[in-house]
């Protein structure tokens, strides 16, 4: 069975931990030019939502590990005119080597995966953004390790994740968090509080639920290493924007929220931020935050991801 990343468990601990040793040694080295890797592949890039770090971070991966990134807006292609995914996916796989993808459901993903026979990346669902969670966990390790990448240095840490706690991010976080022992805190509203979906993703993957949830964010927020947050409207979400910024002001990331945290707490945020929505302009742009260099990671770790696959897969 090829192998995929259409979730943050589908990597076992121990591969997890391959990804994050290469993407420190990518980080390291990447000065030292482009490798071969994937010579002689081409990686579509199948993009059903807008992004700048994805799109960027991926083309630019693919072609430093030696591969040619073939960027795909799928309005162009003739799925929007009504082929099907599974003979697009059918197609991909007579031309290509692997595909990163971003689109709305879920199933659309692992529908790529089924049908076209290549190493499918989730590069963002309405469920989960596990290259993403899986960079936080990276830039933590390397934040709390001073450099150095240990999965020890973030055991035990209390991650607390702000705002919309049914979004693909705060899923993704508890998932991959959980895996590491991260002690994973989601803070939001009652109304936006996680769904049955999160537990049956810890089932599936065979794992005891990983987090808790509380609607008090100075109780979540006390005692606290990290406070993160994501935007309150995800992508896809634009009509619900009235009453999603009514119901998350409560749980904005501001410096009055941070007194209650750890002194060395950090804060995180995956981009796009909307400053003075669920972040104050004080702290995004703050010493305690970390936000540039979790994108700049997203190319390290999505290497690995990459590398990873290819080896797991002998393409
Ligand atoms: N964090 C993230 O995935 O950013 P983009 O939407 O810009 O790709
Ligand atoms: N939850 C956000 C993440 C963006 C990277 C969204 O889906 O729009």
């Amino acid at each position: 069975m090829v192998r995929s990343f259409l979730r943050d468990t589908d990597f076992s601990y121990a591969e997890a931990r391959e990804v994050f040793e290469l993407a420190g040694r990518y980080k390291r080295l990447r000065s030292a030019g482009r490798l071969d890797i994937l010579k002689g592949q081409s990686w579509g890039l199948l993009f059903f939502k807008k992004s700048t770090r994805t799109r960027l971070s991926f083309e630019a991966g693919v072609y430093e590990l030696g591969g040619h990134p073939m960027m795909i807006n799928a309005d162009d292609l003739q799925l929007s005119r009504g082929e099907t995914v599974e003979d697009t996916a059918k197609i991909m796989g007579r031309f290509l080597h692997g595909i990163v993808i971003r689109a709305f459901e879920q199933s659309v993903v692992d529908d790529f995966a089924k049908y076209s026979g290549l190493p499918v990346v989730n590069a963002l669902t309405d469920l989960l953004h596990p290259c993403q969670s899986y960079t936080d966990m990276f830039t933590m390790m390397e934040h709390f390790g001073k450099g150095e990448i240990s999965v020890d240095s973030i055991k035990g840490r209390k991650f607390v994740f702000f705002g919309d706690t049914a979004c693909n991010m705060a899923y993704s976080l508890a998932l991959a968090g959980s895996m590491f022992g991260v002690e994973v805190v989601l803070c939001g509203p009652e109304e936006f509080r996680p769904g049955k979906e999160l537990d049956e993703l810890f089932a599936d993957a065979g794992l005891k639920k990983g987090y808790t949830f509380t609607s008090d964010p100075v109780l979540a927020a006390k005692g606290a290493d990290v406070l993160y947050t994501d935007v309150w409207v995800s992508m896809g979400k634009e009509d619900e924007r009235a009453r999603r910024i009514e119901k998350m002001s409560a749980y904005q990331v501001n410096e009055k929220l941070f007194k209650h945290a750890n002194r060395g707490a950090i804060f995180m945020h995956c981009l796009p931020a909307h400053s003075g929505e669920e972040v104050s302009e004080g702290v995004l742009r703050g010493n305690r935050s970390i936000v540039f260099d979790q994108a700049e990671n997203r190319l390290h770790v999505q290497k690995a991801i990459i590398s990873l696959l290819a080896r797991k897969n002998s393409v």
